[in-house]
Formats: structure tokens, sequence, C-alpha cells
């Protein structure tokens, strides 16, 4: 095509727009305040302001009407009920909560927010809150030479997003990813800025396509969209961690997964046939290479039609099913939105004839083309289309399935636009809105429809979703895979800072396909991916029709070796790993963290983008080139210990790193502990033997971690159904002390006791376990 050669940058092809022409706010004629709601009467809008905690505040913009505050699709929670002080002068009105300090400047109006030290957060100069003629909306905030940027969900690129434009624009992009390609498949119109070692939020929760510039100027940067109204929240943090539990108090957390979903998953497009999964299923077996999942794709489906199975490729789906839980192993299957057009179709048939599916205004359906040829689609933002769509996944449940892929849910089209026709009208819940609005929202709606779905019909035992489209708050319902990336070096590491930013995005249970999807992938390539996998949050390994067959055993046994290594590593750490998604459950936070999550003093950190951390006290520092066995590792303050060689090195220093194939540097943080468990066999995963671990530090530090656990497949938790243990390790010079701090829930494990460990104890050194000293230190234990 022309315009994919040098034709693109014809001078001709310029566009000779005019200079954009921006209408300012303008100047505060009135205010009034309700129920702490502030509105303002502008020269040229209305402004609200609601305090939602004492560190989070909203801030919405209408041009023509009073702001809307009831439309997020996302935000179910409402403004608490808090003591605000007020102080109004002519040229200012200050609002102030505990931690948060508003400064409304009234002609024109502009805001700044501060935290309770009164250090500003967010401010506006020359310019603040403005729309255009053709109904975008801006706000401009001034830039500080110190700020860097980080979140905006899953964007290519390094870790810190200074200096970057980005749109929020769910979109199928097969080819290519590189730092350039924006947008993706999923829109969080989110971004952290962390400034001198503190942390604040900025969430734009508005559904039409957005922009945000880090780009344009120095001093200041802006966020924009194509319509409604701007609405955005601000949180004052000041830790990135304090701003993640603020933004998912907004957005929500995951729910618990079950265990199953946190082990390894293998997937290809497609496992073509029942033989070829049984194959599979039995050569994992055979091998004691650990899986969970083997995903379905399109080709289990009858000509691509959602909910049926081919019957000659998959003549007893139940069997297959019900065979391979006893191997251990669960299937997933895909189930993509189009669904085909085709008047012998039961699910089409009922989609028509109940009246579910996206139409236009005039009331035709829109057809798409899609795998399964011309297809409509559901209309996920209308509740009764959400649950026909919900209850249709009885079809799997009945077979015993407990997790759904959904994927082109952006939704994808294959058309020049690569989606639906934004002029299509939502039913949008009573409320009549076009695609143009809600098109960022397709995805989020269907993952609701799904997840709620399943849930019902699994009585009790907890889904599984994944997802390729989102919208802020998608963790609530699944969990993502980043898309159709490609058997390339510079995949494998595109994907740390883009996983990275995801979790600081609120979305903690994503991973990239292992491997890589499209391109043959390679033996080192596949095995340093495999290493790194075991360590992301989701461990998928998925390949596309017509590469080579990338399993663990496809390159001979030397590599196979080390990707079984890597694979039994990621089980025995599970009870490390189950540990974290609590605290995603619980607080927002993610698992895999980029090293300035706990290191947010130390600007070394800010834009590292080759190592990241798992949990608050792990270093992976990957090899992530090819041939490579050597590279540099920053470790931050502290000694931190060699997991594989016990050598110890000093923080807050760079250093040379040897790692053959067979190795992945990983580094735990002196002083500290981790919980590990043991790999077993495919049929029965579950450890018997848990031990934690303490690297015993030299200094008088304390640290403290919460160790969770339950029967990591159904809801009981929510009813007091777990082990809870808040755990204290002290290190002194020659002893090591275990405290159990408190003890929570009525969950009984396999084992009774916790074997303890401690790596670094001097000779003749000490252990105290909640308060005795132990006698024997090759035998310490806590008993439970
Ligand atoms: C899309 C998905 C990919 C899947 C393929 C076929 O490209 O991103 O993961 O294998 O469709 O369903």
């Amino acid at each position: 095509m022309l315009k994919d050669t040098s034709f693109a940058i014809h001078p001709g092809m310029e566009q000779q727009s005019g200079p954009v022409v921006y209408r300012d706010i303008g100047n505060v004629l009135n205010h009034t305040e309700s129920d702490n709601t502030y509105l303002f009467s502008c020269e040229n809008g209305n402004v609200a302001v609601q305090f939602y905690t004492d560190s989070i505040v909203r801030v919405a913009m209408n041009q023509k009407t009073e702001p809307k505050l009831h439309v997020s699709k996302t935000v179910h929670v409402t403004p608490g009920d808090l003591r605000i002080t007020e102080v109004n002068s002519e040229e200012v009105l200050r609002l102030k909560t505990n931690n948060l300090v508003l400064i409304i400047r009234k002609a024109p109006f502009r805001i700044t927010v501060m935290d309770d030290q009164d250090r500003v957060i967010v401010a506006e100069g020359d310019k603040g809150m403005a729309y255009r003629e053709n109904g975008e909306v801006t706000v401009f905030k001034e830039m500080n030479e110190d700020d860097h940027f980080y979140g905006f969900g899953e964007k290519s690129g390094y870790l810190d997003k200074r200096g970057e434009k980005y749109e929020m624009w769910n979109t199928d992009v097969y080819a290519p990813h590189n730092p350039e390609t924006d947008p993706l498949y999923e829109s969080i119109p989110y971004f952290m800025t962390l400034r001198h070692g503190r942390a604040h939020g900025v969430f734009f929760d508005n559904t039409f396509r957005t922009k945000f510039d880090m780009k344009t100027a120095s001093n200041y940067y802006s966020f924009s969209a194509e319509g409604g109204q701007i609405d955005y929240y601000v949180m004052a943090g000041p830790e990135p961690k304090a701003v993640l539990e603020q933004y998912t108090h907004l957005t929500g957390r995951m729910p618990l997964p079950p265990k199953w979903a946190i082990g390894y998953h293998q997937s290809r497009y497609s496992y073509e046939t029942e033989t070829e999964v049984r194959e599979l299923a039995k050569s994992f077996v055979e091998h004691d290479i650990p899986v969970d999942v083997i995903h379905l794709d399109i080709h289990y489906m009858n000509g691509y039609r959602v909910f049926t199975f081919d019957k000659e490729r998959f003549p007893n789906p139940k069997k297959l099913i019900c065979d391979l839980k006893e191997m251990g192993i669960r299937i997933v299957p895909i189930v993509d939105p189009g669904v085909k057009k085709d008047s012998e179709y039961p699910i089409y048939q009922e989609g028509v004839r109940e009246d579910l599916f996206c139409k236009y205004m005039e009331g035709d359906i829109y057809f798409g083309e899609v795998w399964p040829g011309d297809s409509a689609f559901p209309d996920f933002t209308d509740g009764k289309a959400r649950k026909w769509w919900g209850d249709q996944h009885a079809f799997y449940t009945n077979i015993g399935i407990e997790g759904i892929w959904n994927d082109m849910n952006e939704p994808a089209v294959f058309n020049e636009t690569k989606t639906m026709d934004v002029s299509v009208m939502h039913r949008n819940d009573g409320e009549p809105t076009t695609h143009r609005e809600l098109h960022n929202v397709y995805g989020l709606f269907m993952g609701q429809a799904t997840y709620e779905g399943m849930k019902e019909q699994l009585k009790g035992k907890r889904p599984f979703i994944l997802t390729r489209a989102g919208y802020a708050g998608v963790q609530r319902y699944a969990s993502v895979w980043t898309g159709d990336n490609r058997s390339f070096w510079e995949h494998l590491q595109m994907s740390l800072p883009m996983v990275m930013n995801l979790g600081l995005s609120g979305v903690p249970f994503t991973g990239p396909d292992v491997g890589g999807f499209a391109h043959d992938t390679n033996a080192e390539l596949l095995t340093r991916w495999t290493q790194v996998g075991a360590f992301t949050p989701y461990f998928r390994n998925h390949s596309a029709i017509g590469t080579l067959y990338q399993e663990p055993w496809q390159f001979g046994e030397k590599y196979e070796a080390i990707m079984k290594k890597y694979i039994q590593m990621r089980y025995k750490w599970m009870p490390q790993l189950y540990s974290l998604f609590y605290q995603a459950n619980k607080r927002g936070l993610p698992v895999m963290r980029p090293l300035l999550m706990e290191y947010p003093s130390d600007a070394k950190t800010y834009n590292l983008n080759d190592q990241f951390m798992f949990g608050d006290n792990v270093v992976i520092a990957p090899i992530l080139t090819p041939s490579t066995t050597d590279r540099t590792v920053y470790l931050p303050a502290g000694d931190w210990i060699e997991f594989t060689t016990g050598k110890k090195y000093t923080g807050e220093k760079l250093h040379l790193i040897h790692a053959e194939l067979e190795d992945m540097p990983i580094f735990v943080k002196a002083g500290t502990a981790i919980m590990l468990g043991e790999w077993n066999s495919n049929a029965d995963k579950t450890s018997k033997n848990i031990s934690m671990e303490i690297y015993a530090g030299e200094c008088d530090e304390t640290y403290a971690f919460t160790y969770y656990d339950d029967d990591g497949e159904t809801f009981a938790y929510e009813d007091g159904s777990y082990l809870k243990m808040d755990v204290e390790v002290t290190s002194h010079i020659n002893t090591v002390e275990v405290s159990v701090r408190n003890k929570n829930g009525d969950y009984t494990p396999e084992y009774n006791e916790i074997i303890v460990n401690i790596i670094g104890l001097r000779e003749g050194g000490n252990v105290i376990i909640n308060g005795e000293i132990s006698r024997d230190i090759d035998k310490l234990s806590l008993k439970i």
C-alpha cells in the first residue's frame, strides 16, 4: 500500500491545519456547596469538585450543562462523608481535608492541589481547563522538571513516560508492536507522577478517545478527550503504594484468583483436535513439566461459532475435560464477541429475537467481519445483554470448564478502522450512547458479563477470565495478556516495562505471550523468556498459527531441562506468589513491581527497565539479549543475597553478574523472608511442606510480611476460611527472631507447621521463634 512507503511523508501529505483555538473555562461567576460537592458556575462552563476520601478529589467540568456526576462506567464508590474546612476570599477559595488542600483561584478558574504540608501536587498556570468548538475537552497542568510519569496501562516503550504522547482507543494491533505503536488493546487513562520521591496519581475518567501529552512542552502536560466532559481524580499518595490503594479504591481490586490460574498455561493458535490436546497433556505429565491450563483457540469451534464445539475435531469435550482434570490440567477456551450471522445458529437466532446485538439508531444490526465471517456483536453496555451472554456460559461450565479467554473484544473488526462503526448506538442501560463514546469500555463490559455469568454457574468456585481489551477497572473481572507480540528479544525486553506499568495502573494479573506469539521463536529466546515468565504474574506460552511449535520440549533436552527447572520453580514459589496476589486483592498492589515502587527516593530506579521486583524483597534481573551470560544489575539499598549461589551483594551499586543459560539472577534482600513450597506432580500440585526461608541480615531492622493461604478455589475465604499470618523477622548480630504477630482465619491447610530455614546465620548464632530460643537450628518450625 502506498501509505506504507515513503509516500507517507510526501510533502503534500501534511495537513495544513490552522492554529488550535481553545476556549478557557474563564472566571468564576458564583459557587455553591451541598453535601460536600462544590459547584462553580464559570464564564464558559460549570465545574464540580468532590472529595471521595481525605486523599482523593474529583474535578468535573461540563461546558454546556452542570457536570454529570453519576456517569462513570467504572467508579462504583461515592464521595465519603468528610470534614472539609473552607476559607473563602474574593480571589481564592481554599478547601482542606486531612490530607489535601485545594486552592481554587477564581479569575480565571484555576485549581492547585497540595498535600497536607502545602506541597504542590497538581497545579494549573496560564492554562487550565478548556475546550474546542469540535467538542474536545482538555486539561493543562504544570509539569515540574523532576516529574517522572508511569502507568497509562498497556503501552510499549520504556518505564518512565516523560516525553511521550499516548492515546487511549482500544485497538487490535497484530503488527508491529514498536516503541511508537500506540494505542494497543487496553485503555487505562491514568498515570502516576513521581516527584522528589513522592507520588501522586491522576485518573481521567472519560471513555472517549483520550490523549495524554507529556511531550510537547517542558513546563506543562495535558490530557484531552474527543468528547464528553472533563472528569478527573487526583490521588494524593504520597507513596506509590498509597496512590495505588487510592486509585483501586475508585476502580476496584482483583478478586483472589483460583490457584490453578496462577500456574503455567500452555496455548497455541491452535491445538486443533481432542487427540492433539490429549497428547499435549500426556507429554507434560511424562516430562514432569508443570501445567495447569491448556487453552483452546478458535479451531475448537464449529465454524468459529462461539458456544459450540466442532464435532469432528472435538467429539467428546466433556470427557476430555474430565480426563484432563484428573491429570491436574484445566481447559480454557477462547470466546470472542462476534456471533456468526447464520440464521440456523441458535445463539444468533436468540440474539436477534431478543434484540441483544449492537444496532444503528435506525434499527439495523451492525455487522462486522471477524473469524466466522459476517458477525453481530452483543451490546454489553446493556444489563440484559450482559446477563444473556453470561448465562450462555453454562454451555462451558456444564462440562467442567472454569476459565474463559476473551479475545477480539476491542471489539476488533476486519476493516479499515479495525473496529465497529462509531455511529452504532449502544443501549447503555437505557441511555442510548454512540460507540464513539463507549468503544473503550466494550471489553470491560464483556469481561463483566463473562465473569458474572461464570461466577453464578460455578456455584462457589472462582472463575478465571483472561481478556485482551479493557478499561480502567478491568482488574475486577479479568487478567490481561498483552496481545500479539513477536518472538523477538526486543519484545521480551519491552514486556518488562509494559507489565510493570500495567501493575502501576491497578492491573496486577498480567503477562505477555511467553516465547512470542508471531514469528518463529528459538531455543535460547524461549528459554530466557520462560525464566522471566516464571516470575511474571500471568504465565502463558502462546504462539501463532504457522510458527514453530514452542512447547518446552521442542528444542531438545538441554533447553527442556532449563525450562522445566523454571516452570517447577514457579510452583515452588507458589506460597510467596499467592501471598502477593493477596496483597493485590486487599490493597491493589502489583505482584511484579518496578524498583521505584519500593525505593521511590532512589533516582537510579526511575527508569530501570530490565529488572523488576517480585513483591517487596526480591529483585529479578533476567538476561534479555542473545548469546549473553553477563549483565549489570542495580541493587537498591540493603544487602542482597543471590538466590542460587548464596553470594552477598551490597546495595545502591551496580554489579556485573554472570548467568549461564541455566541461570536467571534472583536476589533476596538480607533481613527478609520468602515463603516456598514444593513441586510434586501435575496430578497433585498442593504443597505438603511449606518453608519460610529467612535471609539473615546484619542490622537490627525488622521485616514485616503477611503469609496468606486458603483453599485456592472457592469463595469460602470471604466467610473467614483462610490462614493469614502477620510475621515479623528481626536480625541481630548473631540472632534471628521470628514472631507471628497475628494469626487469623479458620482455614486448616494440609500442613500443620511451617519449616523455618535461616540462610546466613552466624556460627553459633541463635534463633528465637515466638519468644523462645530454639535448641536445634536444623529443625526449626512454626506451628500453625
Ligand atoms: C488474536 C489473539 C491471539 C489468538 C488469535 C486467534 O490474534 O490475540 O492470541 O491466538 O487471535 O484466536
